[in-house]
């Protein structure tokens, strides 16, 4: 949620932040700013609207002329205080204009701090919570210029250069860096904030709380970005910033220091994906891509989880097989589609490990004061590994003593860092806002997260999970060849591109699916769709069927629980006598639902457990093509973001 870019480098500042621009905006996209520190001034351009419009107003408008300097930095928003106009667009100035500010998150004293400011003197122009950093920073460095006549104040060395020295070491640093360090003291809520000085062109800072921040490592450059694909097509080395920690920037490396003022070490790692693995690659949306990714994101996150001896491998684990073996009950925590990842890991952990498994929404669940203790395992299932909900949900399950172990697709992530066990899906970059092959990924890697609870606990003996995992190997091949059979779906989404509602039903782990339909047609199509559990649907929601509704329903497997098959087939029975238009997704040599169904789409036969694997796909293919047909951008849909960094 809001891109940040900044750069110091041999490079125009302002083609690396808008190059990166274009690479984050799937972050947010209300509206975008640009600030370049050089020859001895600090410009900054913002425009509300897509990057477009930004690009197209520093190419044609009265901001043509260029914008010299080989330091600076840009911002793709997604709006929280105040709306996406110009004036709110970041960067945010002080009062001389001599600062400039990005941020992403939300501080949430701003408006004490915005009356003491305005109590001083000072005239903020715009209505977001950002701007005070700027003022604050003017605060705090004229304080340093002033004490600087008298004593030196606390941790600052005016002018002096970038301090190197060894880990918990408190050293003297740059002016803006204590009085950045300064700032992040006085600001409570969470903020990635990158800051440019008109006078100290040599620097760009970046701050970190609770939002995600990275650095890129080049050759006498060096960048700092919300992820690593805003800097992926000028270098591969990076580095983690930690919880409430500040990064001093140049050409020639980095200084990271707490907020104490103390250095620490930053984690540097090697980007295992390259540029060309974020761009479309000849499809015209990244969502068409992702799609057709998914049989490799799935075979890529499946691939050597089985040990020699037959034993299941996560990728970080700093739990013993005692903790694991001590588990008395889990817990799945999540937002969005990673939380329907969750409720077809339910059916499965329960299945094979014999354990209580509650699956909750990330941001309900600190609230409702869940029973949470040693023997408790939590599963955060996130993506982009930064959703706010999600960390917070991770924070309060480590501090009531539970285990947290990570399932995530982004190396280096706060969530990740914060837990004590992940396994990464390993589906490569997904940039379209609503998640589809990461979704696979997630539902694999819970899957295994499963297997291996049953295997320490010694619930299923070692050939049992060793033959689960060899059918979830199976499963990309299957992915493949159900993506090559949904012509039919599409054909009929195109047809329902006017239809008011969509209902989807589905049972066991078919009802997650149902609901992951549901979602993907809200978020892409903004049409109004509701999954249910089939056999909840006639205690209500079957009032809603009306003459020609379409009702998609996913139907189990006919050779899995005989009564479960035949149940959802008296569903579609029961919607259709009341007029629905049935759109039935079976598998191969299911014949039973074939008198029910208006449409019936094929999927390759699987075992139950394994079916979301395929059954999802035609309802992603489904909601896309609809979309498409009435005209919309599936990549960025209208008010989401795909990393959504606020609670
Ligand atoms: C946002 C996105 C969803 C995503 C959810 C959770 O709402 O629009 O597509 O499922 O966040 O994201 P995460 O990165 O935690 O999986």
């Amino acid at each position: 949620m809001c891109g940040i870019i900044g750069y110091v480098g041999d490079q125009s500042a302002l083609d690396v932040a808008l190059g990166g621009l274009r690479r984050l905006e799937y972050r947010g996209y209300d509206s975008s700013g640009v600030a370049v520190v050089g020859a001895g001034a600090l410009r900054t351009v913002r425009r509300a609207g897509k990057l477009a419009n930004l690009e197209k107003l520093l190419s044609e408008g009265p901001e043509r002329d260029p914008m010299p300097g080989t330091t600076g930095m840009g911002h793709t928003r997604w709006a929280t205080h105040g709306g996406p106009t110009d004036q709110n667009a970041h960067p945010h100035t002080d009062c001389t204009g001599a600062i400039a500010v990005i941020h992403n998150g939300i501080i949430e004293n701003f408006a004490a701090l915005r009356a003491e400011l305005e109590g001083i003197g000072h005239e903020l122009t715009s209505e977001t919570d950002t701007e005070v950093v700027a003022h604050l920073l003017e605060v705090e460095l004229g304080n340093a210029a002033a004490a600087q006549a008298g004593a030196v104040p606390e941790d600052v060395a005016p002018g002096g250069p970038a301090a190197s020295g060894a880990a918990g070491v408190p050293v003297a640093q740059h002016p803006l860096t204590a009085a950045l360090r300064r700032v992040c003291r006085r600001l409570e809520g969470a903020f990635t904030l990158v800051v440019l000085h008109r006078d100290f062109p040599e620097v760009v800072l970046g701050a970190r709380r609770n939002s995600p921040l990275v650095v890129g490592i080049g050759q006498g450059e060096t960048f700092l970005a919300s992820d690593v694909s805003a800097f992926i097509a000028h270098t591969r080395e990076a580095m983690e910033i930690g919880q409430d920690q500040i990064v001093e920037a140049r050409r020639d490396g980095v200084t990271v220091t707490d907020f104490a003022g103390e250095i620490v070490e930053g984690r540097r790692y090697h980007v295992d994906w390259d540029a060309s693995a974020a761009e479309k690659g000849g499809y015209p949306y990244f969502m068409l891509k992702e799609i057709n990714e998914q049989p490799t994101a799935l075979a890529d996150t499946l691939r050597g989880r089985l040990s020699a001896d037959g034993a299941i491998v996560l990728d970080e684990e700093r739990l013993s097989a005692q903790d694991f073996r001590d588990v008395d009950k889990v817990f799945i925590v999540a937002c969005g589609t990673a939380y329907h990842a969750g409720l077809i890991a339910k059916y499965a952990v329960e299945h094979w490990t014999r354990l209580p498994c509650e699956v909750e929404m990330a941001s309900e669940f600190r609230y409702r004061d869940p029973v949470l203790d040693r023997s408790t395992l939590v599963i955060a299932i996130s993506q982009s590994g930064e959703t706010l909900d999600t960390l917070m949900a991770v924070k309060h399950a480590r501090e009531q003593k539970a285990r947290v172990l990570a399932i995530c697709n982004t190396n280096g992530s706060t969530i990740p860092r914060e837990s004590d066990a992940v396994l990464y899906t390993r589906c490569g970059p997904e940039v379209g806002v609503a998640s589809t092959k990461t979704f696979l990924g997630q539902v694999a890697a819970c899957l295994l997260v499963g297997l291996y609870l049953a295997q320490v606990r010694g619930v299923l003996y070692g050939d049992e999970v060793a033959a689960y995992v060899e059918r979830l190997q199976r499963m990309p091949d299957l992915v493949g060849r159900t993506l090559h059979r949904l012509e039919p779906i599409r054909e009929l989404a195109r047809g329902l591109a006017d239809a008011k509602a969509v209902l989807f039903l589905g049972r066991h782990v078919g009802y997650p699916v149902a609901l992951e339909g549901a979602l993907k047609l809200k978020e892409l199509a903004y049409m109004h769709a509701e999954g249910f559990p089939a056999g909840e649907l006639k205690h209500g929601p079957i009032a809603l069927i009306e003459p020609g509704l379409p009702v998609i329903v996913v139907v189990p497997s006919p050779r899995g629980r005989a009564h479960l098959h035949g149940k959802v087939v008296s569903n579609i029975q029961e919607v259709r006598a009341r007029g629905a238009r049935t759109i039935v997704i079976a598998e191969d040599g299911d014949v039973a639902v074939e008198p029910y169904a208006d449409h019936l789409i094929r999927v390759p036969a699987t075992s139950s457990l394994f079916a979301p694997l395929v059954t999802t796909l035609p309802l992603q293919v489904f909601a896309c093509e609809l979309a498409l047909a009435r005209g919309l951008d599936v990549d960025q849909p209208r008010n989401l973001a795909k990393s959504v960094t606020v609670e």
